[in-house]
Parts: C-alpha cells; sequence; structure tokens
C-alpha cells in the first residue's frame, strides 16, 4: 500500500500542475495582452463549427482575410465583385464581437491578368490603370468602410535586390511609382475612419528597412495618408536574432507612426524567400521535434518580450492562420513541406510556444 501511495504521489502532482497550466484557463492569449496590443488572426472563408468558433472568440480579437480581399478573388472579372465570402466573414467578425483589418487593396500578386490588358491583350496605359485602381479600391474600401478600422493599402512594393528601389510590378512597369500616393489618397476617400498602413515582408532586413523607411517619409512629405506600417513577421527559428529585430522595432519607431505585426508564423526551416523544389538531402528533417519546440518557444518569448517593449507604438498583432493543421508554408517555399508555425497544434491545443508567450 505504502508502495502504491508513494507512486501516486507524484502522479497526483502531475496531474495538478496540468491543471493548473496558465494555457488550460478561462483567459485566452488576447486576455493576457489587453493592455499591449489586440491579438490578430488570419481567416479563410469557410463555415467554422462551433468549436472552432468559440476557439477564436477566446485567444482573438481581431480578423484578417487570409485571400478573400486581395484583387484576384474580390474583383476575379472587370466589375464582376465576388462580395459574399467576405460579406459572411465580416458577419463572423461582427458576431464574435472582433475588430476586423482589411488586407490588400493594391499587391502585385493575387491580381488578375484583365487588370493590366486591354480587350486585344495589349497592356494598358498608366491613366486606364488609375482609373481601374481607383474603381477597385472607392468599391471595395467603400464598401467595408464601417466594418474594417485598418487597411493594408499597398502591400510589398518596395524591391529585395539592394540596388533596386521599387519591386518592378505591373503597377510600376505602367504606372511608375506615384500610383502609391494615389491609393492612399482614394483610400482615405472612400474610408476616412480607416488606419491606412503599409505593409511589407523582410523588413528585418536593413536595406530593405531603409528603403520602406524613406518611402513612408517621402509620403509623409507629400501628406498624402499613411498612418502605420505592417511588418508580415513571416519569420523562423533562425531569424531574427533579438538585436536585430529590437533594431527593426526601433527604426521604425522613429517614424511616429503606428506599428503592426500583420502576418506573424515562424517556420521550423531556416528561412528562404523563393520558392524551389523538394530536395532530398536538404529536406529530410521534417519532423517536430521537442528540442524544435523548446527552442520555438524561446524564440516566440523573445518575439513577444520585444512587442511588449514596444507596445506604446505597436497596437496589434495578427497570426497568419489559426494553428499548424493548415499554414501557408506547407506549401511554401517547398511543396508538400509540413511546417509547425503557430502557437496552436493541430488539435488547437496550445503548443510550448504558447506557454512562453503567456509566461511574462
Ligand atoms: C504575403 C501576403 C499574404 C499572404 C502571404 C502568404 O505575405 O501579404 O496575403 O499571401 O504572403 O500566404
Amino acid at each position: 500500500m505504502q508502495q502504491i501511495l508513494k507512486l501516486l504521489v507524484p502522479v497526483t502532482l502531475l496531474l495538478t500542475a496540468c491543471a493548473t497550466t496558465k494555457s488550460n484557463g478561462e483567459k485566452g492569449l488576447k486576455d493576457y495582452y489587453k493592455d499591449y496590443f489586440d491579438i490578430g488572426v488570419a481567416l479563410p472563408t469557410r463555415n467554422f463549427s462551433e468549436a472552432e468558433t468559440s476557439f477564436f472568440k477566446k485567444h482573438f480579437n481581431s480578423v484578417t482575410a487570409e485571400n478573400a480581399m486581395k484583387i484576384q478573388p474580390i474583383q476575379p472579372v472587370q466589375n464582376q465583385y465576388n462580395f459574399a465570402p467576405v460579406d459572411s466573414l465580416v458577419a463572423v467578425t461582427r458576431r464574435l464581437n472582433m475588430k476586423m483589418r482589411g488586407h490588400t487593396l493594391c499587391w502585385h500578386n493575387q491580381v488578375p491578368d484583365w487588370f493590366f490588358k486591354r480587350e486585344d491583350g495589349s497592356t494598358i496605359d498608366k491613366a486606364t490603370l488609375y482609373d481601374r485602381l481607383k474603381t477597385h479600391i472607392y468599391t471595395v474600401a467603400g464598401r467595408y468602410k464601417n466594418d474594417i478600422y485598418a487597411w493594408d493599402v499597398v502591400n510589398e512594393v518596395i524591391s529585395d535586390k539592394k540596388e533596386e528601389f521599387y519591386r518592378p510590378s505591373k503597377f510600376y512597369e505602367i504606372a511608375g511609382a506615384d500610383y502609391i500616393d494615389s491609393a492612399y489618397t482614394w483610400a482615405h476617400e472612400a474610408a476616412p475612419d480607416a488606419l491606412l498602413f503599409y505593409n511589407d515582408y523582410n523588413e528585418i532586413d536593413s536595406t530593405k528597412r531603409s528603403k520602406i523607411i524613406q518611402m513612408i517619409r517621402g509620403l509623409q512629405a507629400k501628406n498624402i495618408p499613411v498612418h502605420g506600417i505592417g511588418l508580415q513577421a513571416h519569420w523562423a527559428l533562425n531569424e531574427p536574432s533579438e538585436s536585430q529585430l529590437e533594431q527593426t522595432l526601433k527604426d521604425f519607431s522613429a517614424l511616429g507612426l503606428n506599428i503592426q505585426i500583420t502576418e506573424l508564423d515562424m517556420s521550423i526551416y531556416p528561412k528562404e524567400h523563393q520558392s524551389r523544389e523538394w530536395d532530398a538531402a536538404r529536406d529530410k528533417n521534417t519532423l517536430y521535434t521537442n528540442d524544435i519546440a523548446n527552442a520555438q518557444a524561446e524564440k516566440y518569448a523573445m518575439f513577444f518580450k520585444l512587442f511588449r517593449k514596444y507596445s506604446k507604438q505597436i497596437s496589434s498583432v495578427t497570426f497568419w492562420n489559426i494553428s499548424d493543421k493548415h499554414s501557408w508554408l506547407d506549401d511554401f517555399p517547398v511543396k508538400n513541406r509540413k511546417d509547425y508555425p503557430l502557437l496552436f497544434d493541430k488539435d488547437l491545443q496550445p503548443k510550448k510556444a504558447y506557454e512562453a508567450v503567456i509566461d511574462f
């Protein structure tokens, strides 16, 4: 009997420890961060189960449509808008009493071919592009002006190449950089109360960051309505380092604008920005081991420590996707390579990284 009792004690202790683990309580991620910033999630447009909606309600107070508001999905054919999926996401967001970010009015990806072409297939001129972009922005931002409190107006116009300033996108080729000013002006006219953001990735790279800052200062000098910087924050176990992230937040803070972390995730693989084929030698270790889970928790803790430190500037932190059940990183940069980038596992259970983020 004595022996059995002895054995039972550690088991009981263990159970008590689990029951009191912070993540199992009523409080969700957004509650731990209520004095710091909003916590958002990027959602697809499909039906959600009750378990999912109560999970969203517990942890998040902000929503971004993962794809539905981009040009291709929302205006696949000229003047034929696909509002229904967005409307239903707006309704879910309202029902759950959450805020909604808009993403995105002008981006070189997920934009249909017609946007840049005449009926005969030739490329349109600048005036026609202005007309199309203005109509798009007025229609989309105008329709949701009472639903969306912040827009990523322009996404990813800065080049990754050191010697190149603007990305040579179709928009840029046809219109030069002026369309960027106009996009903000039109968004402001269509949705006067919305906060307008510039959104980009790899802002932790000092060269790219300086270019972004230079562009924003240029907009500010011309009194273009730009209110914030969105850091996508598609990061990884190997980057950014603490000092790199701190420098990034410091540099952007100096602009005096709102900062939002708009698309946060942390790949367990070294960061790559271009898609590539599966490589047997390089891609053989795809298991989510305990060591990786611990390293990820540590890194996430560092991110959030710095986010809290800069919480005067940071008003929102949004995760890109819900849980490790599905992430865009499962297919990027390598097709069918499973990734584990988020705070919740495939069953929506909190991971070690979650515990680390709420432990402060
Ligand atoms: C960029 C875009 C997002 C999304 C991700 C990948 O960061 O801004 O909308 O497409 O790529 O999913």
